[in-house]
């Protein structure tokens, strides 16, 4: 039996999700994850907990090693992930406390391992082969839809969809880099949604990004632009209410063998040339 089904990576001042876990180190053919898994039970569902930046929030978004996390949660069973992160608001009605549920993504990184099908060698010796997969909707449909009844029934109204647009980090934008993301319609910024869903796709795992609005980006805003202490601030004064929010969320997703949507079919008609764990 796999030891989670699904998978919980939690952000900027979220770095512990259950009470009673077991601690697992994992290693991967890319390296060592942000962190060791830490593997409980959630509603009778066996879930792997990963926080991102490492549990003393160690590594800025541009230094994590997004491979080696999605390799080591898929390695352990996992085909379901929910990714809480912290993210400014590009529009004034998105402030502090909403909770963004996107549909889309924009990715504005710069340097950043976001394949697994680069061609280079496995230690296992396998070579991954050229793929393209599709990436149109990087959301999973069923797992958004979960995590916005889960915020409803906490009485948690989340704005359903949406575009997150992903910069490099670790500095914030600046108020013209922040007007122009607003002036093309995105609704959020954040640093470490991209590679994590593409990633995830590569992967065959449904992800599910849960973007927690902890101030209005520099454009949007009048006074000094976001400090790190106002989003760890923010976040802290939303964990309780977002865990609850995971809890009833990976409750009510469904059995890995139940899934209808398309992302556990993300290789039709590809060989990607490298074996998944
Ligand atoms: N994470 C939290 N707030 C952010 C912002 N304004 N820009 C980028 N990432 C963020």
């Amino acid at each position: 039996m796999a030891d989670a089904e699904i998978g919980v990576i939690g952000g900027s001042g979220f770095y512990s999700f259950l009470d009673d876990v077991t601690e697992v180190t994992v290693d991967t053919p890319y390296g060592a994850p942000s962190d060791s898994l830490f593997l409980g039970e959630v509603a009778g569902r066996a879930v792997a907990f990963l926080p991102r930046h490492g549990r003393k929030h160690h590594l800025p978004p541009h230094r994590i090693n997004y491979r080696a996390n999605l390799w080591a949660l898929r390695s352990v069973g996992v085909r379901q992930v929910l990714g809480p992160c912290a993210v400014g608001g590009l529009r004034p009605e998105y402030g502090p406390g909403t909770l963004l549920v996107p549909d889309q993504l924009v990715d504005r990184t710069k340097a950043r391992a976001q394949t697994y099908l680069d061609g280079v060698p496995l230690p296992d010796g396998s070579v991954p082969n050229v793929v393209h997969l599709s990436f149109a909707d990087p959301y999973c449909p069923v797992g958004r839809a979960t995590v916005a009844a889960a915020a409803r029934g906490r009485a948690w109204e989340p704005v359903e969809g949406g575009t997150l647009v992903v910069i490099e980090g670790p500095r914030f934008s600046t108020r013209a880099e922040s007007r122009w993301h607003a002036a093309q319609g995105w609704s959020v910024v954040g640093m470490t949604g991209h590679p994590e869903a593409v990633l995830a796709r590569e992967l065959a795992l449904c992800y599910t990004s849960l973007s927690l609005v902890t101030d209005l980006d520099a454009g949007t805003e009048t006074g000094e632009g976001v400090s790190h202490e106002e989003v760890l601030e923010v976040f802290g004064r939303n964990v309780g209410r977002l865990r609850e929010v995971l809890f009833d969320a990976v409750g009510a997703l469904p059995a890995t063998a139940e899934r209808t949507c398309a992302c556990a079919d993300a290789h039709a008609g590809w060989d990607l040339g490298i074996p998944l764990p």
